[in-house]
């Protein structure tokens, strides 16, 4: 165990250079990975843009029906032709999702608290390989409980994930986790992403914080940034565009898109800034046109 009195404070994230080992495959730390891993991965983040825009409605596996989650067999098929990857449990998937909705699937595969506990952070792993192969999933997502008393069994789930991930070339996405007495600080967004990468995700999901650029150059792998508790329409866009601008390769986004009294249009916005550069200012005047005249928009 390294040293710890005395410790430096690392500095030098270079925010301004690109990412070094880039040759050959346009997913951030995946050019050593095999066809089927980097096959994954395509289905996931756009090759034009890089980025990805994921529809978080996993909620329910520890919140049960959320507010804007109540008939997911009505939202999904609505939202999806707007999104890039559907992010779910299975039994929300395979129920409510119809096959014929060719969108890339991630799947989240850890579970086991439930909001009226006081620690979330104790979970297993509730989803066999063979499943997640069966439903041709791009992806299998763990959450991580880094500084919790769950730490250790969530990085064993991770592990084993990861681990029969390698087996069968299905990308694992690291969730960091950030529970109610957790710091949300830039220290902690660092030390959560680069543990959870060093792991062997393919991708990591976090939070935005201050110096968010740091944590995107020290992650090697691809960032993408959840949403958070419903905001303004104006403030989601923004939060977007801020993420994409210094250097996160996607939103997995939830509450900020079916919790809208718009979601179409939200997700529609969303993807303006993830996929075509447009900024926060732009992107907000289009969710306002495609809000006031629907009829033209359809
Ligand atoms: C829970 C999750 C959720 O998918 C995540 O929180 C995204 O949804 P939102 O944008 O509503 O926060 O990973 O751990």
């Amino acid at each position: 165990m390294a040293d710890l009195e005395g410790l430096k404070v690392a500095k030098d994230y270079h925010v301004n250079v690109p990412f070094a080992n880039q040759n050959g495959f346009f997913v951030k730390g995946a050019n050593s990975l095999d066809w089927g891993m980097k096959k994954h991965l395509t289905n996931i983040f756009n090759p034009k843009s890089g980025n990805t825009v994921m529809l978080a409605f996993d909620h329910g596996y520890f919140m049960g029906s959320t507010a804007g989650l109540e008939r997911l067999d009505l939202l999904v098929p609505k939202l999806a032709p707007y999104v890039d990857v559907l992010m779910g449990t299975r039994g929300a998937i395979r129920t409510c999702v119809a096959p014929e909705i060719t969108k890339s699937v991630v799947l989240r595969v850890s579970a086991g608290s439930s909001m009226i506990q006081d620690d979330l952070s104790h979970e297993v792993v509730a989803m066999d390989i063979d499943d997640c192969i069966r439903m041709n999933a791009d992806a299998m997502a763990v959450q991580t409980f880094i500084g919790a008393d769950g730490q250790l069994e969530s990085l064993d789930n991770l592990n084993k994930v990861i681990n029969a991930g390698f087996r069968y070339s299905i990308p694992t996405l690291g969730v960091v986790a950030v529970g109610k007495q957790m710091e949300r600080t830039p220290r902690f967004f660092k030390l959560a992403t680069r543990i959870v990468a060093e792991m062997g995700v393919q991708m990591v999901k976090t939070y935005d914080c201050e110096d968010f650029d740091e944590v995107v150059a020290a992650c090697p792998v691809p960032i993408v940034v959840a949403g958070g508790k419903k905001i303004p329409e104006k403030d989601a866009l923004h939060l977007a565009y801020d993420v994409i601008s210094k250097g996160a390769h996607g939103v997995d986004m939830g509450r900020n898109i079916f919790q809208s009294a718009h979601p179409v249009e939200m997700a529609k916005s969303i993807h303006k800034i993830v996929h075509e550069g447009m900024t926060d200012a732009e992107a907000y005047e289009y969710y306002e046109d495609l809000v006031a005249h629907p009829e033209e928009n359809q």
